[in-house]
């Protein structure tokens, strides 16, 4: 299992580019299920979790071809020969439950492995087999999977969510674009990433309407064709890289990087202390003088901040002036950092969903563990700020949603290195 070396290293300079959003390309590649045509995706993050969907829609039947070191999916489902998503491939990663809606769509039956729960919570799927059920969909649980069938097809319907789920929503909108009539889904949620989802369906003939909003009207077609598709730019990794400069000082361009899709999250850098600036190839961040501010932050639903980036805004709330409180209203165990950090020397008091941290001049370097993927990372920016060396241990983690982080932050001057594991 490899580990990353950080050793503390002063300000940053450079560029860092961004890449595709990895939870765009997890809902965009099930899409090709919906058609028999072929649909090819650009702009492709290169990661783990990419390289396991791909996996998952190969052991279906469909093609997928990587083309362009890994930018580009050339995919097709011409016709499949399995309808059954295996527990070995779900459960390492949950995002596989989003070929439910489309298989069912296109052939009225399907087999998925429930994906079973993961570090940050229990992450259940009732809202996903409620939305298709919604929409006429017979499901049965047998053994851990989940047994689904459209006989004559999904009908259109309306989808109430108690709650807002990004997967939920993706699952019933690709669901919806195949079936007879017409499905309302309402509280919706609102990700730039279904805006994407919906972008691309579109153009494989889907009649969406309100993407974007909370409550997206589908008008079901009788086949989709096929299409061309570049993912968005990955706000998370924007997110996460714009944070580098913010804790180490000196001055990032993140290219490609959108300000429309960190809104929220800018809104508290600039409460911080912390310069973004629009250029022409993307967001410039800088650290306006000396220690940033603390500042307060709740997760939300898009467009609220996101929960995907809270970790790393603990580690830079680790290094700032004050004391900052960071609730998590999204997962029900997503501190998992905190005991982390606080062996590289961070002030962190957990209570239920509620960390409270008080900023420390310098965090010390320390041997630390991922737990998950945005921890993971938030554990590398504490260390591209502390005194000597932190050792990330299985980053693994971390290979499921960045690319080659050590190459993109040694670029802008930071000591990274990954240690080959045994
Ligand atoms: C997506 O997960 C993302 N993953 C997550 O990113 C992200 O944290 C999350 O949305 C929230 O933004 C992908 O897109 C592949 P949800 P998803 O359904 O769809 C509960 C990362 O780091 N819920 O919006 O699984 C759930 O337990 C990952 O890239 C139900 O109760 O999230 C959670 O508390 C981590 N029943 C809340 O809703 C359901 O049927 C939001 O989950 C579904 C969800």
């Amino acid at each position: 299992m490899d580990s990353i070396l950080v050793t503390g290293n002063g300000p940053l300079d450079g560029q860092i580019p961004i890449a595709g959003a990895k939870n765009a390309c997890l809902t965009l590649m099930p899409a090709t299920l919906l058609s028999e045509e072929p649909l090819t995706l650009t702009n492709a993050p290169r990661l783990s979790d990419i390289k396991t969907m791909t996996a998952l829609l190969q052991s279906l039947g469909a093609e997928v071809t990587t083309l362009q070191d890994g930018q580009v999916l050339a995919m097709s489902s011409h016709d499949l020969d399995s309808h059954v998503a295996d527990y070995d491939i779900v459960r390492k990663m949950r995002a596989s439950i989003l070929v439910l809606g489309p298989m069912l769509a296109r052939d009225g039956h399907a087999v998925v492995s429930l994906p079973g729960g993961c570090a940050i919570g229990a992450r259940p799927v009732d809202l996903h087999l409620k939305a298709l059920e919604a929409m006429g969909a017979e499901l049965e649980l047998k053994e851990g999977y989940v047994h689904a069938k459209a006989p004559g097809g999904l009908k259109g319907g309306v989808v109430e969510f108690p709650l807002v789920s990004v997967g939920a929503t993706e699952n019933a909108l690709m669901a919806a674009t195949l079936a007879k009539g017409t499905t309302v889904l309402k509280n919706a949620a609102r990700e730039p990433e279904i805006v994407d989802l919906a972008q691309c369906l579109r153009k494989m003939g889907a009649q969406i309407e309100g993407e974007g909003t909370s409550e997206i009207t589908i008008q079901g077609v009788d086949r989709l064709h096929g299409a061309t598709h570049p993912v968005v730019t990955d706000r998370i990794e924007l997110g996460t890289f714009m944070l580098a400069p913010a804790i180490c000082g000196g001055e990032v361009e993140c290219l490609g990087g959108r300000i429309d899709l960190v809104e929220a999250f800018c809104e508290r850098l600039d409460a911080a202390g912390v310069s973004v600036e629009e250029t022409e190839a993307g967001l410039k961040v800088a650290r306006k003088n000396g220690r940033v501010r603390a500042v307060d932050v709740v997760t939300e639903p898009f467009p609220g901040f996101p929960t995907d980036l809270q970790a790393q805004m603990m580690a830079l709330m680790c290094t700032a002036e004050g004391t900052s409180v960071l609730e998590e209203k999204i997962f029900e165990n997503r501190f998992m950092h905190a005991p982390e950090l606080m062996r590289m020397g961070a002030k962190i008091d957990v209570h239920g969903g509620t960390a409270t941290v008080t900023g420390v001049e310098r965090l010390k370097g320390a041997p630390v563990m991922a737990t998950d993927l945005r921890a993971s990372v938030s554990l590398i920016l504490a260390g591209l700020a502390a005194e000597g060396e932190t050792l990330v241990n299985r980053v693994y983690h971390l290979d499921r949603g960045y690319e080659r982080v050590e190459e993109k932050l040694g670029n802008v001057g930071a000591r990274i290195e990954r240690v080959q594991g045994e």
